[in-house]
This record gives structure tokens, C-alpha cells and sequence, in this order.
């Protein structure tokens, strides 16, 4: 079904037709101005341009065909021309019925676009940083809402894994442990098969190794060293790097799955090591790859650039593949498993440069056909703290993900304990439900910015239940679902609409027709926190319609009826939007 403002979209565009103008002229948007109607048009004005007439003209004499449609309550002219227009309230009650029935107004589209989402880019046996959590809160709401209006959308967390951390890491543990297996002379399967270190051992481990080589040039060299035999499949370290990628990856899926962040493939950049000597020689062949000092590059530069673009480099001078050469590589396997209509990269913004290169490479060889697949970067801000700079633990270092999931659950339970929330409850529900509170938390307070903008990480107000806050969603939320209980256990009646006949009542009517149209819009433009604004405006509509309206104590069974529908096709609204942005709702709280 379409939504609200399409449908009238397209009545008023048969009017504008019906007037002798363009239908063209026709759509309508929300008003932004709701005390003079609940939409507008302001087609009048272009249409005056284009036919050389007068703009009020030609509102006046759509409007009288506006009018005379039959869902019309009343329609008036401001200004220059535009047209402002209000819906009757029993077409309002009817529209809502549709959607609470059909899947609240959310079309699928006619062909599903192919989508890969590449988020997360976590390192193995690196520790996340913040950058990592906000690829990874950003990428998994694209992801679902992207499947909410029906899209085919695979996650890939694209983990950092053939890097020179890995060298460094092994050139590590060599030093401490080099009576290893795997640094034997010709070290050769079979190895042991339990990893010599564990998770925790790394977090240890990469730090100590990266600063040896911060230090010292010659630990640096041999890190590099040793990232080159792995590339070039030594058997000891493959099958060291093997366990290490093993327990990261193991901890990172349950750390990950504490905030609700699911991949579907867990791919990585060590996973393109079997396209990358085919793709350099068909480069090579094709004569897009080029020698320059000393390195293979494909040259991305293009007349119209206002800066210096240097090229994709694709082979270092000692051989060695980099991070652009995976990247590239990891398009030629997409290509191949999923030959997407688009691939999203949630990264950091600071990475654009790389990301026009690759994009550019790709296109420019022909592994990509741009008129086929997109390539987009949704370049993120840096997430600060209260003190402005780049967020960091209280001792400076980098938070890790553990660490701050403790740090919501803490800060959960402090704001839950000052609002009476879960008071009586037994610690094991409390627990969960603090843990979604902290979850919200983290997720709305990152999510209600704009993606490329830096912000401000301020957990004492994101974990408020005041204000435009997760936990007063998820409180919104729980109330509703206490009054549906209450109603059952009453035996009171849920549906069908009935005419609003109050502002408030009709706001959330309205509020909710408008969300299919929400989502499009959050899609198109990849901006998740639309989606922020909205369940919170409706999350706001809503209590101020409950504060005036005693629903479970309205002797008017049809009324009663129809507030308990908007309760729970409300509830679903929310659920549905929270639930693309990643936070879960608890029963009760
Ligand atoms: N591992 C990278 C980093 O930590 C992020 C990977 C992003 N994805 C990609 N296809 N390059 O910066």
C-alpha cells in the first residue's frame, strides 16, 4: 500500500492535470507548518514558473479541485501559493486501519535491491576502539533497515587480519615463546591444535608488541618481515595466525552480541588472499597496473581533481599486498558471490581517501560496472568525550568493548534506580533489563547524530529516562505494553480505528501514517538518526495522548476500542523502528 502522503500525492497531482497544468507539480510533503493544515503542496509556485502564470491563479484553481476530492477536511492558500490541506478525520481513522493490517504501510519493492553492508572492521588481536563500535552500531541499523523495507542485505565485518598487526603480533610471541612449533626451522603441519594463546593474552600482547616497534626500527622490520612470510603462506605462522584469529573472532562475536550486532559473513581481508596474484596479473596484463618507484600502483587520479589524489598502491616494494589491495580484491569476490546492486562501507570518515581510491580502481579496471553497482562510503565522525577530545578510558587508554559494556550496564542500573525502574525485580531480570537500558543507551545517544558528524558521548544524559533518550523510548514502550496487558486482563476490545477527535489523538494517527515514508527517507539518504527523530516525536506524541486520554477507564467501548488499537499499532511502530536501530525492549521494566 502506499502511504499517506503518496496517495494524496497523487490525487492532488490529478488536479493539478485535472487544471490543465503538469502533474508534475503534484506531490506534497508533511507541513511544516501543521496550524495551517496537516500537508502542503508548493507546486503551485513551479508550475507558475513553467506555464509563465500567476502562482496564486493556479492555486486557487487546484484547490478547488482539491477540495472537491472526497478524504478533504479542508484546504486554504498562504502566501505566494502554496496550498495547505487537511485530511478528514474518518479518512485519517480509515488510513490507519490499512496500515495496522498491512504491515504498517510498508511496501516491499517491486525488486529487492542486492546490498552489502561492509561494518565493524574490527582488527583481530587489536583491541576495538571506539571507531570500531560506531562502524558497528552504524552498519547494523543500515543493515536492518535496509531489510525492513525489503531489501536483500548481507553484513560483513570485514576483520583487519592480514595486516601488519598480525606480524607484529607473531614476531611477538616468537620472542617470548620461540621454542614454539611454529617457529621451528621448517616448521610443518601438523601443529598443535590448541591455541597457545588466549584472548585475554592478546590484549596483552598487541599493545606491548606495537610499542616495541614504535621504539625500536629493527622490531619494526621484523614484524614486517614475518607479515610478509604469513602472506606468503609460511606453514607455522598460518597455522599460528590461524589460532589467533580463532580466539579473537570468538570474543569479538560475543562481545558483539551483547550490543545486538549481528554479521552474517565474517570475512576479512586474509580472505582475498587467493584472488590477490590472479587480480594483480590480470592488472598487470591489462596494463591498469603500472611500476612506479619501485611499487605496483594503479594511477586514480582524474583531470577534474582540485587536490592531488596519490595512486592505489597495490604491491609495496618488497611485495607485500596492502590494505587497498584487499579492499580491492574483496570487491572482485563480491562481485562474483553476490554481484551486488550496491556496497556500502561504514568507516570512519578519516578513510575517504582511501575509499575514492579503491572505488575509483575498481571502477576504472572494470571490476565494477558503475551503472550496475554503487560503491558508497559512509564516512563516520569520531565519537568524543565530555571533554571534547576523542573518547578515551579514565587513564587515557582506549576503552575496551568489555569495559564499556560493564560501564552501560553500571550507568543503566544507577538511572534505573533513581526513576524506581525494575526495583522489585529478581537480579537476574534486572540484569537483562539493564543491560538493554544500557544498550539503548549507547545505540540511540550514537544513532540521533548525523553519521559524519563528531559527537559528544555524554552517558549520564544518554542513559536518562528524560528526554530524547533510549531508555524513555524503551519506557514509552513498556508502558504501552502494560496497557495492552491491563486491557486484556479487562476484556476489553483492541480495534478497529474510529475517528480521532482530539489534536493529540490525531497527531499520533498521523505521526504514524508518515512512517513508511520515514524509512525510505532514512534509506535514501543513509541517515539512521531520521529514524531517531521520528520514534521519539511519536514516542512524545503518544504520552501526551495518553496523559489526556484514560484509556482503560473510558466508558465508550468503541472509543476505548480504537485508543487500544492506536496503543498497539503504536507499540509496533516503535518496536519496529527500535528494533532497526538495534535496541530491544524488555517486557516489562
Ligand atoms: N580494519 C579497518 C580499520 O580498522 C576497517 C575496515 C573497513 N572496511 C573495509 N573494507 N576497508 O580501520
Amino acid at each position: 500500500m502506499a502511504s499517506l502522503r503518496e496517495i494524496l500525492s497523487d490525487r492532488v497531482s490529478e488536479c493539478f492535470a485535472a487544471s490543465g497544468y503538469d502533474s508534475r507539480f503534484g506531490p506534497v510533503t508533511v507541513s511544516n507548518r501543521p496550524e495551517l493544515g496537516q500537508f502542503q503542496c508548493n507546486g503551485a509556485l513551479a508550475a507558475a514558473k513553467a506555464h509563465a502564470t500567476n502562482p496564486r491563479q493556479i492555486a486557487t484553481e487546484v484547490s478547488e479541485k482539491i477540495a472537491a476530492l472526497p478524504m478533504i477536511a479542508d484546504v486554504s492558500i498562504a502566501g505566494p501559493g502554496f496550498i495547505n490541506i487537511s485530511l478528514l478525520d474518518s479518512y485519517i481513522a480509515e488510513h490507519a486501519t490499512s496500515m495496522s493490517r498491512e504491515n504498517l504501510g510498508i511496501e516491499t519493492p517491486a525488486k529487492p535491491a542486492k546490498v552489502i553492508v561492509d561494518y565493524g572492521g574490527a582488527n583481530i588481536a587489536k583491541p576495538l576502539h571506539v571507531g570500531h563500535l560506531r562502524a558497528a552500531i552504524i552498519g547494523e541499523a543500515l543493515k536492518r533497515l535496509g531489510r525492513a523495507i525489503g531489501h536483500d542485505v548481507t553484513g560483513d565485518v570485514h576483520l583487519g587480519d592480514w595486516g601488519l598487526n598480525m606480524g607484529m603480533v607473531i614476531s611477538e610471541i616468537r620472542r617470548r615463546h620461540g621454542d614454539l612449533p611454529y617457529f621451528a626451522e621448517n616448521a610443518k603441519p601438523p601443529f598443535p591444535s590448541e591455541s597457545p594463546v588466549t584472548a585475554v593474552d592478546l590484549e596483552e600482547i598487541y599493545p606491548t608488541a606495537s610499542a616495541r616497534c614504535k621504539q625500536n626500527p629493527d622490531e619494526l622490520e621484523a614484524a614486517r618481515e614475518v607479515t610478509g612470510k604469513l602472506q606468503k603462506g609460511h606453514p607455522g605462522y598460518t597455522a599460528l595466525w590461524q589460532h589467533i584469529h580463532d580466539v579473537s573472532v570468538a570474543d569479538l562475536r560475543a562481545d558483539y552480541e551483547k550490543l545486538n550486532i549481528e554479521f552474517d559473513l565474517w570475512l576479512g581481508e586474509s580472505d582475498t588472499q587467493d584472488r590477490i596474484p590472479a587480480l594483480i596479473e590480470s592488472l598487470t596484463q591489462a596494463g591498469f597496473a603500472q611500476q612506479s618507484q619501485g611499487a605496483l600502483v594503479v594511477f586514480v587520479d582524474e583531470p577534474d581533481d582540485t587536490r592531488e589524489l596519490p595512486p592505489l598502491i597495490l604491491l609495496k616494494t618488497d611485495g607485500a599486498a596492502l590494505y587497498g589491495t584487499t579492499d580491492l580484491a574483496t570487491i572482485v569476490q563480491r562481485m562474483d558471490d553476490f554481484n551486488p546492486d550496491l556496497i556500502l562501507y561504514v568507516v570512519d570518515k578519516r578513510q575517504s581517501d582511501h575509499f575514492v581510491q579503491v572505488f575509483r580502481a575498481a571502477r576504472k579496471t572494470g571490476i565494477v560496472d558503475a551503472e550496475r553497482t554503487k560503491l558508497e562510503h559512509i564516512g563516520f565522525g569520531t565519537m568524543n568525550g565530555t571533554d571534547g577530545k576523542p573518547f578515551k578510558t579514565r587513564d587515557g587508554g582506549i576503552m575496551k568493548l568489555k569495559d564499556l559494556i560493564g560501564m552501560l550496564v553500571d550507568k543503566a542500573l544507577e538511572h534505573m534506580s533513581g526513576v524506581d525502574v525494575a526495583r522489585d525485580y529478581d537480579d537476574a531480570e534486572k540484569a537483562g533489563i539493564a543491560r538493554m537500558v544500557g544498550v539503548a543507551a549507547l545505540k540511540f545517544g550514537d544513532l540521533s547524530n548525523q553519521p559524519a558528524k563528531d559527537y559528544i558521548f555524554d552517558l549520564d544524559r544518554f542513559a536518562s529516562f528524560e528526554g530524547k533518550t533510549g531508555p524513555y523510548l524503551l519506557y514509552t514502550a513498556v508502558r504501552i505494553k502494560s496497557i495492552l496487558r491491563k486491557a486484556v486482563e479487562q476484556g476489553c476490545a483492541v480495534g478497529p480505528f474510529v475517528a480521532p477527535q482530539s489534536a493529540a489523538e490525531r497527531d499520533v494517527l498521523l505521526k504514524l501514517a508518515a512512517l513508511p515514508d520515514q524509512l525510505q527517507t532514512a534509506w535514501d539518504q543513509r541517515a539512521p538518526h531520521f529514524l531517531c527523530d521520528y520514534v521519539y516525536e511519536l514516542s512524545s506524541l503518544f504520552s501526551g495522548f495518553y496523559r489526556d486520554h484514560h484509556i482503560l477507564r473510558e466508558p465508550d467501548r468503541a472509543r476505548q476500542a480504537s485508543w487500544l488499537e492506536l496503543s498497539r499499532t503504536t507499540l509496533a511502530a516503535i518496536e519496529l523502528v527500535t528494533g532497526i536501530l538495534g535496541i530491544e525492549i524488555p517486557d516489562r521494566m
